[in-house]
């Protein structure tokens, strides 16, 4: 077992951290938060998601974001799009990548998305041809990997099989979801193997939610099995607005000291991170969820 020599980090802290805060974050304050991320040397930026405002309020800016933010050249800026409804949205905003979201649980994917998983590989399915023919390269996302807030444990073979239907849908590269943060290192690794007898180890993305204080522990086991792609949100904000209790997504400043602790290079200066991060927890008036953060502002002690 070796680790990988590079990590891509997939920062989704303007949108999978923001998506779930109760008060509406003001368009400005999006917008510099992503232009510090991309000041940090993230390369990856997912900056919002042309969902419903009905369903998701705080996501309703994502055209005015995507107008007002200055791109860094070789940075990719991305958006979730659910249906075609949100993929043309989100063409006309100039999105560098879009990314649909499946779920490997019934339940989940009722809640989330309005839709059986059948149906919603219904609206996938043009949503990649389209956005393929625009030239936009689609992520896909698989929520509730490991357990689900409705169903409980989920059968890793059903994960297995909705990340393969997603790449035969046109996905380059798929997220594996631990939505509620439940997941430890010897099932997140025998989740990997069993989704890597299926798709190629390299189109394995993890996306950790950090609810048990187990994120970093299961991003360590499963970075030996090759996967080279991380989701992090910087200061661990955000949580599910359908998965009641999750907590934030494993914090970019805790992965980064981690990965650059073990010598794997990932082109993110942690200076720059943290400013990004002391910036997003005073316009939130908190503390970050990061302990990296902390230690490193100071305000662990
Ligand atoms: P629906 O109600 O079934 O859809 O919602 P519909 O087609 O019947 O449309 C209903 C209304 O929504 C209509 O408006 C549509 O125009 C509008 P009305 O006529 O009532 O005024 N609409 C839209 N508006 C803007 N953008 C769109 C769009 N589509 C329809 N794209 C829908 C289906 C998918 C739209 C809805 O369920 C939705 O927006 N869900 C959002 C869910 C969401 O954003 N969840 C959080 C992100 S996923 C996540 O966090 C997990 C992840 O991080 C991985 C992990 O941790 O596991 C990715
Ligand atoms: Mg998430």
């Amino acid at each position: 077992m070796s680790y990988p020599d590079f990590v891509k980090i997939v920062e989704v802290g303007a949108r999978d951290g923001l998506q779930n805060e109760p008060g509406i974050v003001p368009t400005e304050t999006k917008v510099m938060l992503i232009e510090k991320l991309a000041d940090c040397g993230l390369q990856m930026i997912e900056a919002a998601a042309f969902v419903s405002a009905k369903w998701v309020p705080q996501m309703a800016d994502a055209s005015e974001v995507f107008a007002a933010i200055h791109r860094k050249p070789g940075v990719v800026y991305s958006a979730l799009t659910p249906n075609l409804k949100g993929l043309e949205a989100a063409l006309a905003a100039g999105v560098g990548e879009v990314a649909v979201f499946a779920a490997a649980s019934e339940s989940f994917s009722q809640k989330n998305i309005n839709c059986s998983i059948e149906e919603s590989f219904e609206r996938f399915k043009p949503v990649c041809k389209a956005a393929g023919e625009a030239g936009v390269q689609v992520r896909g996302y698989v929520s509730c990997v490991l357990d689900c807030p409705y169903e409980g444990a989920i059968d890793p073979a059903v994960v297995a099989d909705v990340s393969l239907r997603l790449v035969e849908a046109g996905c380059y590269e798929v997220s594996l979801g631990d939505t509620i943060g439940r997941g430890t290192p010897g099932r997140a690794m025998a989740l990997v193997e069993r989704v890597g007898r299926d798709i190629s180890v390299d189109r394995i993305a993890v996306h950790f939610h950090d609810t048990y204080g187990q994120a970093l522990a299961n991003i360590h086991a499963v970075l030996q099995l090759g996967v080279a792609t991380v989701d992090s949100s910087v200061a661990g904000l955000g949580g599910c607005p359908y998965a009641k209790g999750a907590s934030g997504n494993v914090a970019t400043e805790d992965v980064l000291y981690m990965l650059t602790g073990l010598g794997i290079r990932t082109d993110v200066d942690m200076a720059g991170l943290m400013e990004a991060s002391t910036f997003i927890c005073s316009k939130l008036n908190r503390k970050p969820a990061s302990k990296v953060a902390q230690a490193l502002s100071g305000s662990l002690a």
